[in-house]
């Protein structure tokens, strides 16, 4: 019989410590659309599966669960983020806004009536994503955040001035594999005051038979 190696054993024993680690359960509380929710979960669950699956809010889509499409995206404290890439154990004592959370059926959010105004969607898969994106958008405008084409780096557009360009740029983290993205820059637009919204938007929706 051939004698353990002390060094393999104790890369073992700390793999196996890790391991152990990772899959215990751990009480988490998680302050979601004004609603308390107390979870078991292991500390490697994504935000995105605690809605999902443990909490069923499923208005937050799983597109790719690699951080490339947006379909997940919510708000924490205020700002956006992909559940996706978030760890729940994370988000304890923060405060977590998902589409279930900015309006309802019969108050609905301004950016969600907006997008129905502008045909902002086709299959709807990505628009919990983009409307939670566009409404932290419109949070960033107004507290002077800047993005990558901004034309002057020291004060952001204010809302009126804030061109399609702008709006593209700063959306582009959410993908719509339907192509909607005239009706989506088009109900930015609306929820930023603007008027007129994109014109293709505006011709597409004169278009479209009742
Ligand atoms: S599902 Fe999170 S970015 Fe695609
Ligand atoms: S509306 Fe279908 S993916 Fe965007």
């Amino acid at each position: 019989m051939v004698n353990p190696n002390p060094e393999e054993l104790e890369t073992q024993s700390a793999t196996s410590a890790r391991h152990s680690l990772i899959q215990a359960e751990t009480r988490v509380t998680l302050n979601i659309n004004g609603n308390s929710y107390a979870v078991k979960i292991e500390p490697r669950v994504t935000l995105l599966d605690v809605l999902r699956e443990q909490l069923g809010l499923t208005g937050s889509k799983k597109g790719c669960d690699h951080g490339q499409c947006g379909a997940c995206t919510v708000l924490i404290d205020g700002e956006r983020i992909y559940s996706c890439l978030s760890l729940a154990i994370m988000q304890e004592g923060k405060t977590i806004t998902t589409i279930e959370g900015l309006g309802t059926p019969e108050q609905l959010h301004p950016v969600q009536a907006a997008f129905i105004e502008n045909d902002g969607f086709q299959c709807g898969y990505c628009t919990p994503g983009q409307i939670c994106a566009a409404v932290a958008l419109l949070d960033e405008i107004k507290h002077g955040n800047v993005s990558a084409i901004t034309p002057d780096l020291t004060s952001s557009p204010p809302l009126e001035a804030l061109s399609e360009a702008e709006i593209k740029e700063r959306l582009s983290g959410n993908l719509c594999r339907c192509s909607a993205y005239n009706g989506i820059v088009a109900a930015v637009q609306q929820a930023a005051g603007q008027t007129p919204p994109s014109p293709a938007a505006a011709i597409f929706v004169e278009q479209t038979p009742e």
